[in-house]
C-alpha cells in the first residue's frame, strides 16, 4: 500500500491547482495524462485557499476540499492537500510551491499543472520570476484550442524568464465546473460529468441549487459587495440596480442584467488610489496618461476586470456597462446608457444642479439623458479642473450628433 505524502522520496511530483468547484472527470483525466505522460510519482490535487480579493466561506471551502477527496481516493497516486485551504490570509501559488520545496528533496522536480488561459495570466500573478525558477508548467489544452496567442505569451516566458513549460491535449476538458453547476442550477443531470460520488455530495448538500443557486448568487455578490464597499457606496449601488431595472423595463431592456450590471457598477470604487492602480497593474487594465493622474475614475475599468475575473460574469454587455459607467463612449449600448444613467439618478442621489431634468429626460429619451448628463459631468469637472477624458468629449459629440437628427 502507498504511503500518504512521502514528499522526501519523490523524485518527480505535479501540483494539480484549481478551485475544483465542482471537481469533474476532465480534472481526472488531465491529472492522470500528465501523471502517465511525464512519468509523475505523486499528483497532489491542492484546492485553493483565500485567492487573493476573494473572501474567505469556510463551509465553501469544505465541499470543495471533500468533493476532491471524493474524486480521487480511489487512485494510489493521487492525493489532496490542505495546504491552501488551510493557510490564512490570501494564498498565492508562489507560497504553494515554497511549501512543497521545502517538503520535498533537493532533486525531486515539480510540475504544475494548470489551464492553458492561466499561462497567459502567470505573469500577472505574484513574484512570476521566482514561480517560473521553482517550477515547471504543463499547460493542458482541450483539442483545437487556438495556441497562437498562447504562444507569442509562452515565448515571453521562456526567454525572458527561463520557464519551462509544456503543452498536453486533454479531450475531456470540454467538461467545465460551471457547466457543471450550471446544470445542477438547471435540474439537468450531471451523471458521467462528474464522479458518481461527487454526483451524490453535490445532491446530499444541495449544492449550487440551495445555497449556490441564482438568487444567492445575487446574495452572494451582495455579500462580497458590503465587504468592499462603504455603506454609503453599498447602498448607492443597490439603487443603481433598482434605478436600471425601471430603465430596463421602460425601454424593453434585459431587466436581470439591468440589475447585474447596477449591482456591480461600482465594485472597484472603494479602494485607494494606490490599490486602484495596483489591482489596474494584476488584471492587465490598461491606463492612459489621464487614468493615471486621476486613479479613481479608473474605477470603472477595473470594475469591469474585477467583474469578469472576481464575480464571475461573462457577459460583455454588461462588462462594458460597467466599464463605460463614469467616461460613457460613443454609440453605448441600451444596457450602457442604462447604467450610465441609472449611476446618475438613482434615488439616494443628493441634489446637484441638472439632476431633474436628467431624471425626467431619462424616462422620455434616454439618449437626450445621455447627452445632458454628459454636458452636465464635463462641465462640472472643468470647473473642478479635472482633465476630461476622451471618451466623455467623443460620446458628447455622437450623442449630440445623433439627437440634432431625430
Ligand atoms: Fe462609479
Ligand atoms: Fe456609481
Amino acid at each position: 500500500m502507498k504511503q500518504l505524502s512521502q514528499y522526501k522520496n519523490y523524485k518527480k511530483i505535479a501540483v494539480m491547482g484549481g478551485t475544483f468547484n465542482a471537481i469533474h472527470m476532465g480534472h481526472r483525466v488531465a491529472a492522470e495524462a500528465v501523471r502517465q505522460e511525464l512519468d509523475i510519482e505523486r499528483v497532489i490535487f491542492i484546492p485553493t485557499g483565500n485567492a487573493p480579493h476573494k473572501e474567505n466561506d469556510p463551509m465553501y471551502n469544505e465541499h470543495r476540499y471533500l468533493m476532491t477527496v471524493l474524486a480521487t481516493v480511489t487512485n494510489p497516486d493521487f492525493e489532496v492537500s490542505r495546504m491552501e485551504i488551510d493557510r490564512t490570509g490570501k494564498s498565492y501559488t508562489i507560497d504553494t510551491i515554497k511549501e512543497l520545496r521545502r517538503k520535498c528533496s533537493k532533486e525531486c522536480e515539480i510540475y504544475f499543472i494548470t489551464g492553458a488561459d492561466a499561462i497567459e495570466q502567470i505573469l500577472t500573478w505574484k513574484d512570476p520570476d521566482e514561480l517560473l525558477s521553482m517550477c515547471r508548467f504543463v499547460a493542458v489544452t482541450r483539442p483545437g484550442y487556438n495556441r497562437t496567442k498562447l504562444e507569442k505569451a509562452i515565448d515571453t516566458l521562456k526567454q525572458k524568464y527561463k520557464g519551462n513549460i509544456e503543452f498536453l491535449e486533454v479531450p475531456a476538458l470540454s467538461i467545465s465546473s460551471t457547466d457543471i453547476r450550471n446544470r445542477v442550477i438547471a435540474d439537468k443531470t450531471i451523471k458521467y460529468l462528474v464522479p458518481e460520488t461527487v454526483e451524490n455530495y453535490i445532491l446530499k448538500f444541495g449544492l449550487y441549487t440551495t445555497e449556490y443557486s441564482q438568487a444567492p448568487y445575487i446574495n452572494d455578490i451582495n455579500k462580497r459587495l458590503h465587504n468592499v464597499l462603504t455603506p454609503k457606496r453599498f447602498r448607492h449601488t443597490q439603487g443603481v440596480a433598482e434605478e436600471a431595472v425601471r430603465l430596463a423595463q421602460r425601454y424593453n431592456g434585459d431587466i436581470d442584467k439591468a440589475y447585474l450590471a447596477g449591482l456591480l457598477h461600482d465594485c472597484a470604487k472603494c479602494y485607494t488610489d494606490e490599490e486602484k492602480l495596483r489591482m489596474c497593474e494584476e488584471y492587465n487594465v490598461p491606463l492612459d496618461k489621464i487614468l493615471k493622474k486621476q486613479p479613481d475614475l479608473a474605477h470603472s475599468f477595473l470594475g469591469a476586470a474585477l467583474a469578469k475575473a472576481e464575480y464571475g460574469i461573462k457577459d460583455e454587455d454588461i462588462i462594458n456597462a460597467i466599464c463605460y459607467h463614469t467616461t460613457g463612449r460613443a454609440d453605448m449600448s441600451l444596457l450602457e446608457k442604462i447604467i450610465y444613467i441609472a449611476d446618475y439618478i438613482e434615488p439616494n442621489r443628493e441634489s446637484f444642479p441638472g439632476l431633474e431634468k436628467i431624471r425626467e429626460l431619462a424616462y422620455t429619451d434616454i439618449d437626450k439623458a445621455v447627452e445632458y448628463a454628459l454636458h452636465n459631468t464635463i462641465d462640472y469637472n472643468k470647473e473642478k479642473n479635472r482633465i476630461i477624458h476622451p471618451l466623455s468629449i467623443t460620446a458628447l459629440e455622437y450623442y449630440r450628433e445623433e439627437n440634432n437628427e431625430k
